[in-house]
């Protein structure tokens, strides 16, 4: 998945285009590139890696013209080279493309047969060539454009942009997002509203199967059927300003640091402070007519998502599953007409989740969204809207976001409690104090981050790391073991403690941490069992547990980090810090880039 964006504008287009993809390089980040029209002929200037390369090649070569079209891609089809680098071309038009079509082979071979000869290893050539196919058969742009996109299969959003033609692009959205961006006298396209926040916060967001012919002064909508169809232009929220690191040397570290204030922001939204009690929920259904839950999401959302089942059973006595979105879209899962199903995500645009979200309404589900972008499409999706409220999210590896979900988990969790009248108001009080306590006690724990520092220094060494936990702490342990793995490139895995012996203890050696985290809950002298046998079997423990934990303990533990005292409900978001903190700080100790790991991508709009 990638960005797209393109912009119908006065003055000089490649420079707004490159300010437009830096917003949009959480979608990938791999190679970058531009098109521009000047004296009615095309131009293109792309770059491999970085889109600091792409600035300094425009920087040595700069692109006149005041229309074009602008790319930052995550492979997909093709090696991250220059070659593969969006925009791709033919002697009519320029084309950026976010998603992949998956009939690409068969129509690549009808145009090899035409004799269409293909430069890049892309999917995306083939649109460039399709179009151009029909405009050799005396089709207007529109015209070509349409019969193109009655042909592609699969997910994607395309920007066209073509020869000879100043006032005029044509884009399209299929299962990814695309917006539309109205100016004084200029347009503009784009994967998203964040986008396009320099020139205009007047949106229009294209629905499912759209697509648009932009100029200057007008822009016209068609739906799937090429009917001309009005979609509202509304004033996004999206702020006009780039999100600064501050005296920070990464976004990451930002956004851990930021936690406490936007867990605090979270909380407000939901809860009632100065009573201490929840503030009343829409609920999309019946509480009471519910027999399950599901939770679907992707990455670290979807171990939010696994938090939050420990809660909402143990508070609204429910049973959950938990899935990821990947599977579950596949899988054709069973849906309770009426039921409820919790989608959780920071973007609100991730493909799988997206996907989930449609099959779930399509048959008769009910659906929460717990979301971030509150313009993304998960969120317009969705029959209520449970926020996040963590800001923009700029690291690739979510921290923020993932507290501010298990906010909201928290908060449903004790909601569904109350409206199914399993929760009494007295526990409900006491519960929304412990949560209420959590970013104090964050901000305490970030506090710790020298001693994290000097933990993360063995890290660094380690070829694999084992994290484990118990109740809630075990999803908190994939997630540890899910952040080493993407930012530090060290391979870890998160266990549930008491699963140790069926299996992982026969990797134990003197050379493999075992990060235990042992807030203390109920299951904790469980937990202090199976560190023994870690012990036991001469492993190198590094504890995260309260102050007493390690002499509790009882066993040699390499190293400590001894945690603030806490109620153990609602642990998992203190504890998520150290996590988080760790990961981060081996990262930069073994020189990686914590903002934007190899291979990954913040939004991931492919499946
Ligand atoms: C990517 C990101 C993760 C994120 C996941 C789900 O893999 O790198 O940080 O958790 O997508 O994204 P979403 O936007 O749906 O939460």
């Amino acid at each position: 998945m990638c960005g797209i964006v393109g912009i119908l504008g006065k003055g000089a287009a490649a420079p707004r285009i490159v300010e437009a993809l830096k917003r949009l390089e959480y979608r990938g980040y791999d190679s970058a590139g531009v098109a521009t029209l000047w004296h009615g002929e095309l131009h293109r200037v792309r770059a491999e890696g970085k889109l600091r390369n792409l600035e300094a090649k425009l920087a040595a070569h700069p692109l006149e013209g005041e229309i074009g079209i602008g790319h930052t891609r995550w492979a997909t089809h093709g090696k991250p080279t220059e070659t593969n680098a969006h925009p791709h071309a033919s002697d009519r038009l320029a084309v950026v493309h976010n998603g992949i079509i998956e009939n690409f082979r068969t129509l690549r071979d009808e145009l090899i047969a035409k004799g269409y000869r293909f430069a890049t290893e892309t999917d995306t050539e083939i649109a460039a060539f399709l179009v151009t196919d029909e405009l050799a058969q005396g089709k207007t742009p529109a015209e070509a454009v349409h019969a193109t996109l009655g042909r592609l299969r699969g997910a994607f959003a395309l920007v066209f942009l073509f020869k000879g033609e100043d006032n005029l692009l044509i884009g399209a959205r299929q299962g990814a997002p695309l917006a539309v961006g109205q100016g004084e006298g200029e347009m503009f396209l784009g994967s998203d509203a964040l986008a396009l926040a320099p020139f205009t916060d007047r949106i229009a967001y294209l629905e499912e199967g759209d697509w648009v012919i932009a100029t200057r002064e007008s822009v016209e909508f068609r739906d799937a059927g090429n009917n001309v169809v009005t979609r509202r232009f509304i004033k996004s929220p999206a702020g006009g300003l780039l999100a600064e690191k501050g005296n920070y040397r990464h976004f990451m570290a930002k956004e851990i640091h930021e936690q406490p204030e936007v867990i605090g922001h979270t909380i407000s939204h939901y809860v009632d402070l100065s009573a201490q009690r929840l503030k009343p929920f829409d609920w999309p259904c019946d509480p009471m007519s519910l027999n399950r839950i599901s939770i679907v999401a992707c990455g670290t959302a979807s171990m939010a998502g696994l938090i939050g089942k420990y809660w909402i059973e143990r508070f609204a006595r429910l049973p959950v599953e938990v899935d990821v979105a990947s599977e579950y879209r596949y899988r054709e899962p069973p849906i309770d007409k009426g039921g409820l199903t919790i989608f959780v995500s920071q973007s609100g645009e991730t493909a799988d989740t997206l996907a989930s979200m449609r099959y779930v309404r399509e048959h008769g589900g009910r659906t929460i969204a717990v979301v971030n972008v509150p313009t993304s499409s998960i969120a317009r999706l969705a029959d209520v809207v449970a926020p996040t409220l963590a800001g923009p999210e700029i690291g690739v590896a979510s921290t923020k976001a993932f507290t501010c979900q298990l906010v909201a988990m928290a908060v449903l969790a004790l909601a569904l409690g109350r409206a199914r009248g399993v929760l009494s108001e007295a526990e409900e009080g006491a519960r929304v104090a412990e949560l209420v306590a959590t970013p104090g006690l964050l901000a305490e724990v970030l506090k710790l981050e020298p001693a994290v520092e000097k933990i993360a220094q063995t890290l660094a060494q380690a070829r694999d790391v084992l994290y484990l936990g118990r109740g809630a702490a075990y999803p908190l342990a994939l997630e540890g073991a899910l952040k080493l793995k993407e930012l530090s490139y060290i391979h870890a895995e998160g266990y549930a403690a008491g699963e140790l012996k069926h299996g992982p203890i026969a990797l134990i050696d003197s050379a493999m941490p075992v990060i235990v985290l042992g807030p203390r809950d109920p299951v904790f002298e469980k937990t202090i069992s199976n560190m023994q046998e870690v012990a036991a079997r001469g492993g190198r423990i590094v504890l995260i547990g309260d102050a007493h934990a390690a002499e509790e303990a009882a066993v040699a533990i390499e190293s400590f980090l001894a945690m603030p005292d806490m109620a153990p409900t609602f642990a998992p978001i203190v504890y998520a810090a150290p996590v988080q903190m760790l990961a981060y700080h081996t990262a930069v100790i073994m020189g990686k880039d914590a903002d934007q790991p190899r291979n990954l991508a913040k939004s991931v709009t492919v499946e």
